[in-house]
């Protein structure tokens, strides 16, 4: 079979649903595969590199399947064949006229935003893709429009503050804008329904802010639910008091099926700072910031500029391609069983049911719900604002019950002991009190480097064992001898491990 790739019609979209890369790969299926002129121009894909990689280029129309980022215009489906199928983002929930014409048409549609989110399909999640590229770009759009440093600095003009961010709405977006921005060295806070994702926030090193609700949203589909009136009474409590303090906002929240719910109000905004920058991802669904006009950059009367981007995933056009051609070549794989370049749809397959919206001019979506299971086998929210979770510490009383009840075994140990023997045991029930206190202080990513550090302690038992070697006693030369040799391979085998473990921590 034949794979055309369009030239986008959408006005403003850059990508392109194939790279040379990809068209490797196509063809390793058994494809063959057909560019429209310029389909990658706005991506840095030029028709030649295509050619190099195998392909020809001409009018995708004539083939079998038709690979788009967006649905075909009108025009473009004008051109198809019947039988033909499209595979591109489709939107069916929103587009039910679309997918009547297409199956009006009898063209088979697979519409790649409707990959169920479930492990075995992440591979072909062109949401995911997108919405990991558009977080890390709003990051960048924020830091554009701020006129300030992300990251704190000591400088000999003066000591320069780290900018402190808060993401609002922990999913791909939000994952991928806490860790932008932590990397470019702000403070960030992020919040969401979803208690599970606290861990998250915390392992990119962001600090999560919970918002103690009645009702404690625990995903069952891998997206979120509607939330309830006093949770949103609640997290607006939250904003408010955040508003204030922070440089800037990265709100993604998304409900599926529905309007992006309003998090900030105008009055939130009002209470922003001077120059700060909010990005409102949610600007296509109708935006989670009072204020926000989709599409477009607003600067507020008190001089927070609203940004309202839709295509933030273009703006990295290059990279946005490669992701998504990927994960059409993920689809193509799964539905290409033979490798002999004939596409079989699996109809019992739970991805393959899912994302076809239209077949044998029927129109088939929705599809049946597919349950997945994202929600956590108990639902604990750590509440961090300044710190990562800790353990609960042992009360005191106890406490001092477990070390009274150690000490009196001490005494009676030693009190049992031979006269010679007791300075010795007494040293090493010492060594085990302060070694715990030692070890006890020192992070747990540090043990090991850590251990290995004192395993030079066992220089001490060289010593001893030299000062014994000359005795005389053959045993006791032949013990003191062992006792050199274990002892050395410790010393040297603990700097060799330190070594390897510090190298860990450095940046090549
Ligand atoms: P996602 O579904 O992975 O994440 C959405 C998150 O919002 C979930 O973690 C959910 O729990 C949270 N949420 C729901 N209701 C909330 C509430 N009331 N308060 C706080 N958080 C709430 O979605 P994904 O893929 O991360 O996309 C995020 C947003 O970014 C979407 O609105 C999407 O349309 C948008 N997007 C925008 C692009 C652009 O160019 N502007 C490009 C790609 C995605």
């Amino acid at each position: 079979m034949i794979i055309g790739v369009l030239n986008e019609a959408l006005p403003g979209e850059t990508r392109v649903a194939a790279t040379p890369t990809t068209v490797e790969k196509l063809i390793e299926l058994g494809y063959g595969v057909v560019i429209e002129p310029g389909a990658g121009a706005e991506s840095s894909f030029s028709d030649d590199s295509y050619v190099a990689a195998g392909a020809s280029i001409g009018d995708a129309a004539t083939a079998d399947i038709i690979f788009g980022i967006n649905a075909p215009s009108a025009a473009q489906l004008d051109r198809l064949r019947e039988g033909t199928t499209v595979i591109s983002l489709v939107s069916p929930a929103i587009n039910p006229d679309l997918v009547a014409d297409l199956a009006r048409r009898r063209i088979t549609a697979l519409a790649m935003d409707a990959v169920p989110r479930i492990s075995r399909a992440q591979s072909l999640d062109v949401l995911s893709s997108m919405a990991n590229i558009a977080g890390y770009r709003a990051v960048i759009e924020a830091a554009n429009a701020f006129g300030r440093f992300f990251t704190g600095q000591i400088t000999a003009a003066g000591k320069v503050p780290p900018a402190k961010v808060l993401v609002a709405g922990v999913g791909v977006a939000g994952l991928a804008a806490i860790g932008t921005a932590g990397g470019m060295g702000a403070i960030v806070y992020a919040t969401d329904p979803r208690p599970e994702v606290a861990d998250q926030v915390v392992s990119l090193g962001g600090k999560y802010l919970e918002v103690a609700a009645a009702d404690v949203e625990v995903s069952s589909t891998g997206y979120a639910k509607e939330m309830s009136d006093d949770y949103n009474a609640r997290a607006a409590a939250l904003y408010a008091t955040w508003a204030p303090e922070i440089d800037i906002l990265i709100t993604t929240a998304l409900i599926p099926g529905r309007a992006a719910p309003i998090l900030i109000t105008a009055e939130m905004v009002a209470s922003m700072k001077r120059g700060s920058v909010i990005v409102d991802m949610a600007a296509a669904n109708g935006g989670n910031v009072e204020g926000t006009v989709k599409g477009e950059v607003v600067v507020t009367a008190n001089g927070v500029t609203i940004i309202g981007y839709t295509d933030l995933p273009g703006r990295l056009a290059a990279q946005a391609s490669q992701l998504f051609s990927t994960n059409l070549v993920n689809l193509m794989k799964l539905m290409t069983p033979g490798k002999d370049g004939v596409l079989v749809i699996e109809w019992e397959d739970v991805v393959q049911r899912g994302i076809t919206v239209a077949r044998d001019g029927e129109v088939t979506w929705p599809p049946p719900a597919v349950q997945v299971s994202a929600a956590p086998t108990q639902s604990v929210a750590e509440k961090v604002i300044d710190e990562a979770p800790v353990k609960v510490p042992m009360s005191t009383a106890r406490r001092f019950t477990y070390v009274g009840i150690g000490a009196a075994i001490l005494l009676l140990l030693v009190a049992a002991s031979p006269p010679s023997f007791r300075v010795h045991l007494t040293v090493f029930f010492l060594a085990i009190v302060i070694g715990n206190y030692v070890i006890g202080s020192v992070h747990h990513a540090l043990h090991t480097p850590l251990m290995s550090v004192t395993n030079a302690i066992s220089g001490i038992i060289v010593v001893g064992a030299l000062l014994q070697i000359g005795h005389g006693n053959t045993a006791i030369t032949v013990l003191a001898f062992v006792a050199v040799l274990v002892a050395s391979i410790n010393v040297f085998g603990g700097f060799a491990v330190t070594r390897r473990m510090l190298s860990m921590f450095s940046r090549s």
